[in-house]
Parts: structure tokens; C-alpha cells; sequence
């Protein structure tokens, strides 16, 4: 039995080492898939079989895949490759991945040293996609201090707002009049879009959504129905930060890839269901969007659609569009939420004038024939 699992374990080791040693410039899909059979292997006892993976490594560069390696084979002086991944891809779920890993090896100097260079917009939003509480100190120090550029100040004031403990700490600010003008609107906008229904309410308090919007009482459905808007404004409420659909909905692309695409609703869903759909979004959640709360172990939580499960793992995808793998042995509960993550009162963003501009914009949204 032991023979017969040497046996195949130096076959596995012998393709391995041969398609490694093939390995091109170009990503290698059947030398990284070899790779993933043998991870955990100990690189230090083969030098030969080091030198292979660090070939095929060199090839994945920047991509999902070379995070992967680097975690399944624990190399550690990988650490400016990773940086540099997490900056290509702070928008998408590899920059995430790349920088807990970066965390995790303990390679924190790395981070900080280039918060203070000419990456830190994209590293401050890879830290805030993290959802993490044990990055929020390192974002702190730039919404507080006047003196940085106000791009980064805003970036790491939307990144705290990814978590409670960063959205506690700018409502704290708020509260004790340290959150400098400039940041005031974004500020109000941002923390009036966070989920955790108390921090909500304590921000709404301290620093209120201007009224001028939703002073005109919106008129019943019916005679809503009636009216037509325009749907070039439409367009732009849309994508205007108070209102937020785009945080959340893409249309051609434009948006983020998080709630389902809407670049076709006016094919799907009639002028009344789209009303709807915004005054009501609890009313019929669309199959495959319900919402899920995790807790983890380690005190963190995440809050998103499940885009996959498997025996020992879960994918969430969260609201920024991003995907994380969780163990299920690191996570301590998980709950399925009644209602929709799509926020109600979306229309108090908007005067009644502009609902009707952003529904007549919906329903041009048709599937090509
Ligand atoms: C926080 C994220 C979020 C925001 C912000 C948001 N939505 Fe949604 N929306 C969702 C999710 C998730 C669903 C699917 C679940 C459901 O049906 O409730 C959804 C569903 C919808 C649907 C129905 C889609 C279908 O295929 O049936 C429409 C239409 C819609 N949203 C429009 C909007 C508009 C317009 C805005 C801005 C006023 C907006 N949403 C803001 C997350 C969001």
C-alpha cells in the first residue's frame, strides 16, 4: 500500500517536473494545473523542483494563479510580486486575495512603505475590498490628515466604510467635528449606504442627507405611471454617487458587477414592475440574489450573494463586486437574510421629477433583435 503511494507520487513528480521544465513565457494552464497536485510539497528539500515552480510562477505574473502558488507552496520571498498584484488588481477579487496573503506572511512594512508612494490609491482600495478589520488602521491616517491629497483621502474614506469598525471610526470623526469639508458629501453619501442598521440610524443623526431631493411628496403609482421622464437625465441619476444604483447594477458594462445586470430590464420588466422594484425591493427577489450574512471566527464578517459552494469552501461574492473564498471551518455562522440587499428608499435620493427620469431610462434598456 505505502509502496503503491511512493510509486504514484514520484509518477505525479515526474510529469510535474517535465512539464515545468517545458514551461514557456506565456501562462502554462497544464504546468499550473500540475502544480496544484502537488502543492504543499516541501521546496526547500528539492531545489530542482523549486527552480520548476519558480519558472512557472514567473509566468503568472500579476494573475490569480500566482497568488495561488505562492500560497499552496508557502514562498515567502514573494512579497514586492504580491504588492504589485494587489495594485493591478484592486478593483477585482485577486487583489484581496494578495494582499490577506501578503498579511498573513507577516510582510506588513511592504504595504506601508507604499501607502506613502504614488500607488496608494489603488492599494487603499484593495485594503477597503478586503473587508477586513485588521487593515482599518492602516486607512485611518488618511482621512484624518488634512494635508494628503484629497483623491486618497476620499479613497480611504469609502474603504472604511467597508467595515463597521471603519464606518464606527468616520462616524466618531463626524461626531467630534474632525472630518474636514471636503469630505462632508461623500462622507454623508457613503454612510448612508452602509448595511449595519444601528451605525445607519447614528449617521443619518450626525451627518443627515440634505433635504432638497425628497421634499416634493411623491405622488400615488398610478398617477406616476402616466408621466413620461427624460431618458438622457435618467441616465445620469443612475450613476450619481447619493443614488447609487451603480454601485451595485451594471448597464453595458458601466457599473459594478454586483446585483444583476440591468442592461436588458426594459425587455424583462414593465414600466409598474420597475416602479416596483425600487419602492419595494423586498417584494420578489430575484432567484440566485438572496442575501447571506457570514460570521467568521476571527471576528470579521461578510455580507453578499453565495456565487459558489463547495464540500469544505464558499465563495461571497460582496457588494463591491468582489469574490472571496471562505474555508467553512473559518466561518461560525451563516444566515440567509429575508430581505433584499438591494436598499428600500432609494427614492428619497431623488426628487419625484427624477424618479420618473430614471424609470423612463430603465425601460429604453431593451434586448436587441
Ligand atoms: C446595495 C446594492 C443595490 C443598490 C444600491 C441598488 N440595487 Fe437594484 N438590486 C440589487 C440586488 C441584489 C437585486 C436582486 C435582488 C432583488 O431582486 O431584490 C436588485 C434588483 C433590482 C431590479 C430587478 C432586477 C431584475 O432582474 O428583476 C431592478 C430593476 C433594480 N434593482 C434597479 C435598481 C435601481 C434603479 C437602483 C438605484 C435607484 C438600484 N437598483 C440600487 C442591489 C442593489
Amino acid at each position: 500500500m505505502q509502496k503503491l503511494f511512493f510509486h504514484s507520487l514520484f509518477l505525479c513528480f515526474l510529469s510535474v517536473t517535465l512539464l515545468l521544465t517545458k514551461a514557456q513565457d506565456a501562462p502554462n494552464n497544464s504546468a499550473i494545473e500540475a502544480l496544484s497536485r502537488i502543492k504543499g510539497l516541501d521546496l526547500e528539500a528539492n531545489p530542482a523542483l523549486k527552480r520548476a515552480v519558480l519558472k512557472v510562477l514567473a509566468t503568472t505574473r500579476g494573475t490569480p494563479q500566482f497568488v495561488e502558488i505562492v500560497r499552496d507552496f508557502n514562498l515567502t520571498d514573494q512579497g514586492n510580486d504580491l504588492l504589485d498584484c494587489a495594485i493591478k488588481n484592486s478593483t477585482n477579487s485577486t487583489g484581496p486575495e494578495a494582499m490577506r496573503l501578503l498579511a498573513s506572511q507577516g510582510q506588513t512594512n511592504l504595504v506601508t512603505t507604499a501607502l506613502q508612494g504614488t500607488n496608494a490609491g489603488p492599494l487603499i482600495t484593495v485594503l477597503g475590498n478586503t473587508a477586513e478589520r485588521q487593515f482599518v488602521p492602516w486607512l485611518t491616517p488618511f482621512v484624518a490628515d488634512s494635508t494628503r491629497e484629497l483623491s486618497l483621502r476620499k479613497a480611504a474614506l469609502i474603504a472604511l466604510t467597508r467595515t463597521p469598525d471603519g464606518t464606527q471610526y468616520l462616524i466618531e470623526l463626524a461626531r467630534n467635528d474632525r472630518l474636514s469639508a471636503d469630505l462632508r458629501f461623500i462622507a454623508m453619501a457613503e454612510l448612508n449606504n452602509v448595511r449595519w442598521p444601528a451605525l445607519k440610524t447614528l449617521a443619518a443623526k450626525i451627518l443627515p442627507l440634505p433635504q432638497s431631493n425628497n421634499s416634493q411628496p411623491l405622488p400615488p403609482l398610478s398617477e406616476l405611471l402616466q408621466k413620461t421622464g427624460d431618458p438622457t437625465r435618467g441616465a445620469q441619476i443612475f450613476h450619481r454617487p447619493e443614488v447609487g444604483c451603480g454601485n451595485c447594477h451594471q448597464i453595458h458594462d458601466k457599473g459594478t458587477d454586483f446585483g444583476p445586470k440591468l442592461s436588458e430590464i426594459g425587455t424583462k420588466l414593465g414600466k409598474d414592475a420597475l416602479y416596483q422594484s425600487i419602492l419595494d425591493p423586498g417584494a420578489g427577489i430575484s432567484f440566485g440574489y438572496e442575501a447571506w450574512q457570514i460570521e467568521l471566527n476571527s471576528g470579521d464578517e461578510s455580507f453578499g450573494i453565495i456565487v459558489s459552494e463547495t464540500a469544505d469552501s464558499i465563495a461571497i461574492k460582496t457588494q463591491a463586486g468582489i469574490v472571496t473564498h471562505y474555508k467553512k471551518t473559518d466561518i461560525r455562522t451563516r444566515q440567509k437574510m429575508t430581505a433584499s440587499i438591494m436598499p428600500t428608499g432609494l427614492q428619497l435620493t431623488m426628487s419625484p421629477g427624477e424618479l420618473v427620469d430614471l424609470i423612463e431610462y430603465l425601460t429604453t434598456l431593451k434586448k436587441k433583435s
